[in-house]
Parts: C-alpha cells; structure tokens; sequence
C-alpha cells in the first residue's frame, strides 16, 4: 500500500472494491499478450508485445510465443549495435520510432529494452544487450526508455536481474556477491529505473543468490520500490513464476503469460487460508489497474513509412564500429577504375537480427551487394559467395570461385559473420570463433592477392576471436546485428558518407580464456558463481593488464582528434553529501572530416581497502566536429561516481585520498590524466573482540581509546605491544581476542571486554 500514492489511491480503493477473483484475475494476463480484463467494472485488456529493436505484435489472439508470423514492423539495430552508439539521442530516437509503431499498432507496452551486463562473450542474448557496463548500458537505456514513453507507450526493463546466460537459465543461481551486485548487475537498472520511469520492470527467470528473480521480495520490493522509488508494475519473464503466492507477497504484480486455473486459484486460496495478506492483493491489482489506465491515455498513430528505415539506416550507420583501417584503405572512392570484388554469402544474405522473442518480421531488408553497388556507380563490383551459410564446412567450389573472383580487383570486401544459429535466446555459444570456411577464405585471400587490401565486413552480435585471422585484412569494420538498413549503412560507411563513429560496448579479447568470466561461465549443478566479482569485461582485462584485439571504448574514424587541457575542480563536500567534481577538457578534430568523437572519462581509485578496477566509466559524450574545430566539455561526477560498495557498512562509501580522471578515446586510449584529491570521514568501523589490532589503532575513536587502556611503562613509553614495533608488524592483523592470549602484549579479556562495552 504504501508505494502507491496519491492518483492511484482510487485505483486502489477501486481494487478493494473488486472481488477476491477479479483481483487474482488481473494479476495474471489473459493470454500470452493481453491483461485481464473486468467486464463488470469496464476494464478493458491491453496488448504488450516483444522488443527491443522492433516490434513483434501477434497478429491474433494467440497463446504462443509466435516467433515467425508477426506483424511487419521496422528491424532497428539489435542492443549489440545500439550499445556501440554510445548516442543516448540516437538511442531516444530509436525509443520514440519503436513508440510510434507500437501506438500505431495499440500496443501499450513494449517489452524492452534488455540492459543485462554482457558478463561472458559466450551469452547467446549478448546480441539484445547494451554493453560490459553499466554506466553505458544505464544511460542508453534510459534514453531508449524515454524516448518509447514519449510516446504514451511503456518499457519493460528486463531482465531484472542477473540473466547474464541461456544456459539454465529458467533455473540458475546466479550467485553474486552483494558489492559486485551493487557496482556491475544493478547500476542500469537503477539508473533507468530513477531517471526514466519506465512503466514496467520484467523480471528474470533465473534465481538470484539462491531466491528466483520473480520471487526475490529484497529485488523486487526492496531494492527496486524501497531504494530506488520505482512506482511501475512488475511483470514475470514468460514463465519465471514457480510459486505465484510467493511472488505475489514478493513484489511480482503480474504474470505472463498466465497459469489460468492454477494462479488465480493459488492466490484465491491463499487470501482465504490467510497466507496472504488482502492489502498485498490490492496493491498488485491496482498497478495493473494503474499500467490499463496509463495506456488508455495513448493517442492512435499512424503506421509510419519509409522515415523509420531512414532512421534504422542512419542509427546503424553511426553504430558501425571501424576496429582496423591499415593505409587508409577506407573510405573507397567511386571511380571507374575501381574494381571491388564482394566475397561472401553475407553480400546478398545479410544478418542483421538474432533469433528468439525479439525476431522481428521488417518492412524491408537492404541488401549489402546492392546497396554497395548503387553507392559506387561507377566502380566495378564483382561478387562471389565463397562460402555457404548451412554450415561450417568449406566449400572448395565455392572458395575456388571467391579466389578467381578477387584476382585482380583493387579491393577485395569480404562479408563475414556467425552462422544463425550460434546466436539465439535459449542457447549459449561455445566458442567464439568465426566459422573456419572462412577464416581459412580470407588466409587463402590473403596468399592468392597479397598486394590487395582485405576489408573485412563483420555481421555478428556478440564478440568474435578477430586474433586469428585480422592480421590478414588491412581493414576491419565491425557492424553488429544491424537491423534491417544493415545494407545501406554498410555502404555508407564504406563510402565514406558517414565517417564510422561506433566505438566497441564491449572488449573484444584476443582469446575466449583470457575473459575474466571464463573459468566460472556457465556454471554447473544449478549455479553460477561471478567469480570474477567486479572485474568483469575491460574492468578484468585492465587490471590483470591482459593484452586484448580490441579494447572496450575503441573505435576508429576517417579523422583524428585531440585532446588537451584537462582541469579537474571539485566544490562541496562529500562529509556534507555535496560534493561535486567538474571536469573540463577540449578536443579538437585534427584531421581533413567532419567526424564524431565518443570522449571517454574514467576514474580509477588506486590507493583502496578493497580490490578495485584500474579504470572505470563514468561519463561519455558524443561530439561532431569539423575539420579544425574545437569544443570544450564539461563532465560532472558526484561522491557515487568514486565510492564503492561496502560489505561492512551496507552502503556505497567514499574513501580519502588521491583518485585518477582520465579523458581518452577508448579504456587503453587514455590522452589526459590528472590526480584528483579527496577528503571524505569513513563511516567509523564497528569494532568487536574480532576486530584485529590494526583495525582497532586505526579507528579514530578505539584507537586512542586501547592505546589508553594499555597505557604507558614505568619509563613513560608505550607499554605492552605498543612499545615492540617489530612485532607490531607481524601480528597487527590478528584479532584482539586472540592477542588476549599471549602474555605481555598489554591486552587482556578484561580490557577487552570494558573497550567493546564502553563503545570504545
Ligand atoms: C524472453 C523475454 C520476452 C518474453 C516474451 C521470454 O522468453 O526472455 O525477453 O520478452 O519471452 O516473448
């Protein structure tokens, strides 16, 4: 009762009114995509409908997932693109066309976007995740979010929290300790959740330290309404709920699609038996009542046209992520003495979306080889497949023909990617290797041409091993699961009428055992243990100062920039809980281009009493710039963005000393550094008999208090172990009440016992 005010207290009193049935009903859908409707008091059902990246509305009435027949809508890039943006306007952009669609096809809530950490490279839904990290992800997400509202359509946030894999993923714990929970697996979602409203969380499938997600009452009532404020609905994953009763009295207000026969009749029983409390029931019939009204304040729209492939076009475009561009090789230049040979069944069968609930049916697709074709007019294209899309064996008719294809053309661009199946909800990937047919193609390439340039054309949603083979291909332009303007972006980019601009969301490492998630991914017997705490993606890799293909935060452009002048100015006071750093640099553009620049800032706490990243991000903006033009940013950080979580004190804490802020284009690009000193009181320590020496001389209060208590010798000096630094050092980390028993250190169980009484 207590998390809905105001408005929604007559919804509230209307639910009272309900019976004990109608309430149950509405806490559960009708079918796989509509709520419950209350003919007696003309409540009316609402349609939800799969996201991200488009719509995937169910033409009928229909009781399945019906991944294939749904109504035709516009393919955005999937996460895997979005997140290589780093644009929260494109993002928004993308959020309001998504909307419009849905308004167009009254839907009232679109079930996205996805914003889980990308903790392995393996997870097959990597493709429908922003990014390794949660500033990233939390901020395009929010703009996603907003973006979608702004159009009377809600989000679904999902999933919430911790579905970081398909592997058993209806059962897994993930079990995660609770600081690397606070600092990697629940920013996003706190992030959107405080800054963007979204009319409705999803929960996971999988359990979270033991507690399934859709009966987790700390996720879902504590930390998501309690600390975080959010005043939604929460719905379940499709098929997350085990114990309907149990959810319920956990915060879970919906289920999706419904157990009819079964739920209702749990939670009819349960309010009858007193197993559940009736204020409970009101509260989750109310929010549904509440997201029903929400959306009945939606206007109809029109289904809009060719202006959403133009937008999917220009957004996968400035997604395209250019890891590689040895000589300039890129941009091309139409010519007819230009001879481009196109090699790869990518060309003309392009991927640009995963498979699973977030399949959309597009309005159209670009095809590659004739985007390319109507982008060069002038310059020959030839094309050959050179390998097949069924599997993974070569085909040496198939190879044959991409060598005679690429004898001499001047540029050979080769479309490579993972084969369908490797990336799907329900499954995760096994190794991250492009199929060897072509691999082996682009060696053979390389041997058969060697003085022609290899562009290689990448179409994948999750991190790909490019170690293997990139030392073959003077360019590499990573293009991610696209959408369905793929094609038309490709050739943009290519050209060079839009200067590349993505930069990587996530690490591309130089081997799959070099991820600092490998040796605890999947899991086994029912559990995932995040060994890797909060080390994960470049966080791992920086500071085990692994090598990696491609660092997170890279990407290149067919210009240069510069950064200088870094100034690092802090006012307020983290004592006083207003503290704020401002941060100012300038970056110029150096280079002949207009071009965009993802400025990066990092900061780093070097000197910590717990294990932290070298680096991490706090902070990003996007700038266009001309050739010779110039632009001053201005980033601020608050005490969060320093402090981390602490175990001890349950609360995220900020440690005095000195900090790191960096300015750079990428996590190992770092142009300007300035140190940056902090003041801040540490929450005193509570100190118990376990509390060891060196703890207890460090605490402001109990460490004049013992050394009183021990006092001086005959001779004015400090007594007892206070006076024998060399054994100080040796026995400084052993707890009091085990010092206790030795005799002559001045520590006795009666010292002891009067420290811990008298509060020090
Ligand atoms: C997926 C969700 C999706 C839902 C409805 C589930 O299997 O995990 O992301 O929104 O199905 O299709």
């Amino acid at each position: 009762m207590m998390w809905l005010m105001g408005e929604d207290e007559s919804l509230l009193a209307l639910a009272g009114e309900l019976t004990v049935e109608q309430k149950a009903a509405l806490c559960l859908g009708s079918d796989f995509w509509h709520t419950a409707p209350v003919e007696a008091v003309g409540v009316e059902p609402i349609m939800v409908s799969d996201g991200p990246h488009g719509l995937r509305k169910q033409p009928r009435r229909a009781n399945d997932a019906g991944l294939r027949d749904s109504v035709p809508a516009t393919c955005f890039p999937t996460a895997s693109a979005l997140g290589s943006s780093w644009d929260p306007g494109l993002a928004r952009a993308v959020g309001a066309a998504l909307g419009a669609e849905a308004r167009a096809q009254d839907i009232a809530v679109v079930l996205g976007p996805g914003i889980n950490i990308k903790r392995s490279p393996l997870c097959g839904r990597n493709f429908e995740y922003l990014s390794e990290d949660p500033h990233l992800a939390g901020r395009l997400a929010a703009a996603m979010v907003e973006g979608l509202q702004s159009q009377q359509v809600g989000a679904s946030v999902k999933h919430f929290a911790a579905n970081n894999q398909e592997t058993d993923r209806m059962r897994v714990s993930a079990d995660i300790d609770e600081r690397t929970l606070r600092e990697i697996y629940l920013p996003a979602f706190e992030h959107v959740v405080t800054t963007a409203q979204p009319w409705t969380v999803m929960c996971s499938y999988n359990k979270v330290n033991g507690e399934y997600a859709s009966q987790n009452r700390w996720l879902l009532t504590d930390v998501l309404r309690g600390e975080w404020g959010f005043d939604g609905l929460v719905m379940s994953d499709w098929g997350a709920v085990h114990d309907r009763v149990a959810a319920l009295a956990a915060g879970l207000d919906l289920e999706m699609p419904p157990n009819l026969g079964v739920s209702d009749r749990a939670i009819v029983e349960a309010i009858a038996g007193g197993h559940l409390d009736m204020a409970l029931l009101d509260q989750a019939a109310a929010r549904v009542l509440r997201l029903v009204e929400r959306a009945r304040r939606r206007e109809p729209a029109a289904m809009p046209g060719d202006a959403h492939h133009a937008l999917a076009r220009r957004v996968a475009a400035d997604c395209m992520v250019l890891l590689k561009n040895d000589g300039g090789v890129l941009p091309l230049t139409d010519s007819p003495d230009l001879t481009v040979a196109a090699i790869g069944e990518f060309a003309r069968t392009p991927r640009f979306q995963g498979m699973g609930s977030s399949q959309v049916n597009p309005t159209r697709v670009d095809v590659p080889l004739d985007e390319l074709t109507a982008a060069l007019p002038e310059a020959t294209i030839r094309f050959a497949p050179g390998f097949g899309l069924s599997d993974d064996s070569a085909d040496a008719d198939l190879a044959a023909e991409a060598l005679r294809t690429a004898v001499g053309a001047d540029v050979i661009v080769a479309f490579l990617g993972l084969p369908a199946a490797d990336e799907s909800e329900g499954l995760d990937r096994r190794h991250i290797d492009l199929p060897a047919a072509q691999t082996h193609l682009v060696a053979r390439l390389a041997d058969a041409v060697p003085d022609t340039p290899i562009v290689v054309a990448l179409f994948n949603g999750s991190a790909i091993r490019t170690s293997t083979w990139d030392h073959a291909a003077s360019a590499v332009l990573e293009c991610w699961l696209s959408g369905q303007a793929t094609g038309g972006a490709l050739a943009d980019v290519l050209t060079g009428a839009v200067n590349p601009s993505g930069r990587l969301a996530e690490t591309i490492p130089l081997r799959l055992q070099d991820c600092p998630s490998f040796l605890n991914f999947p899991g086994e017997q029912g559990h995932v243990r995040y060994g890797e705490r909060v080390f994960v993606g470049y966080r791992g890799f920086d500071a085990a100062d692994l090598p990696v293909a491609y660092p997170f935060g890279h990407g290149l452009s067919y210009t240069t920039f510069e950064y200088r002048d870094l100034q690092v100015r802090q006012a307020g006071s983290a004592d006083t809980d207003d503290l704020v750093v401002t941060v100012t640099c300038t970056v110029a553009n150096t280079g002949t281009r207009r071009g965009r620049e993802v400025v990066q800032l990092y900061v780093a706490d070097p000197v910590s009493s717990v294990a932290r990243p070298p680096r991490e991000l706090k902070a990003f903006t996007k700038l266009d710039l001309v050739p010779g033009a110039q632009q001053q940013l201005t980033f601020t950080l608050t005490a969060r963005d320093l402090s981390y979580w602490s175990v001890v004190h349950r609360r995220w804490v900020l440690e005095p000393g000195e900090f790191q802020v960096a300015v750079g284009g990428s996590s190992r690009d770092i142009r300007c550094l300035r140190t940056l000193g902090i003041e801040a009181e540490l929450p005193p320590q509570p100190l118990t008999d376990m509390s060891t020496l060196e703890e207890w001389l460090a605490d402001p209060v109990g460490g004049p208090a013992l050394r009183d208590a021990i006092g001086l010798d005959p001779d004015g000096r400090p007594a007892g172990i206070l006076g024998r630094s060399e054994l100080m050092r040796i026995i400084a980390n052993v707890p009091l009440s085990a010092l206790a028993a030795f005799q002559g250190l001045g520590i006795t169980p009666e010292l002891i016992e009067r420290l811990t009484h008298t509060g020090r």
